[in-house]
């Protein structure tokens, strides 16, 4: 059968199947038009290209951190610790007081990088694509570090730890 004679999945099928694909968490940090940190809890994210250097961020059309990434042209990918799920809830609301009382210093380009992370990579925006409802956003990776630790594991919309291999 022709695939435009099947009808898409339901939204909640769409996103029960999404859920079974592991991630890890972050939290995409960016600056304001005005310079005020912001951020947004993100697991589709994903390394792109080595040559040049590039990562992929998909981000909800709605998303406030969409603006002002498109706005600054720049942002920065911050890989949470497993311990750091308080911080992805944190993140994962609207609203303007997100970095209120969160430890952060300053990265290369200027952009908030979150204190405990795994490994964090500022990224200079190269291409925005629109697909369905969401903005798939290129970056050049820029400047970045690994700390080190035990990454947050995302799985069937639980947080999990991973089980060292037998
Ligand atoms: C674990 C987790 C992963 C998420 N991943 C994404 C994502 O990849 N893209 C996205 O647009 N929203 C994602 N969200 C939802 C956003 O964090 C949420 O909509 C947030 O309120 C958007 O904030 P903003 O509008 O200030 O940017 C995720 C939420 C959670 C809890």
């Amino acid at each position: 059968m022709a695939t435009d004679q099947i009808d898409t999945i339901a939204a909640h099928d769409y996103r029960r199947i999404a859920s079974h694909w592991l991630t890890g968490v972050t939290v995409v940090t960016a600056l304001t038009e005005d310079g005020r940190p912001t951020g947004i809890t993100m697991n589709a994210v994903a390394p792109l290209s080595l040559d040049p250097p590039q990562f992929l961020i998909n981000l909800d059309l709605a998303s406030d951190t969409l603006a002002a990434i498109r706005a600054s042209g720049r942002f920065c990918i911050n890989f949470l610790r497993a311990d750091q799920g308080a911080l992805s809830g944190r993140f994962a609301k609207r609203g303007a007081d997100k970095f209120d009382g969160i430890a952060h210093g300053h990265g290369k380009l200027d952009l908030p990088v979150l204190d405990g992370c795994i490994a964090h990579v500022e990224c200079a925006v190269c291409a925005i694509h629109h697909s369905g409802d969401h903005a798939i956003v290129v970056g050049d990776a820029m400047a970045g570090a690994t700390i080190g630790g035990e990454p947050l594991v995302y799985f069937t919309s639980s947080f999990r730890d991973l089980a060292p291999c037998s």
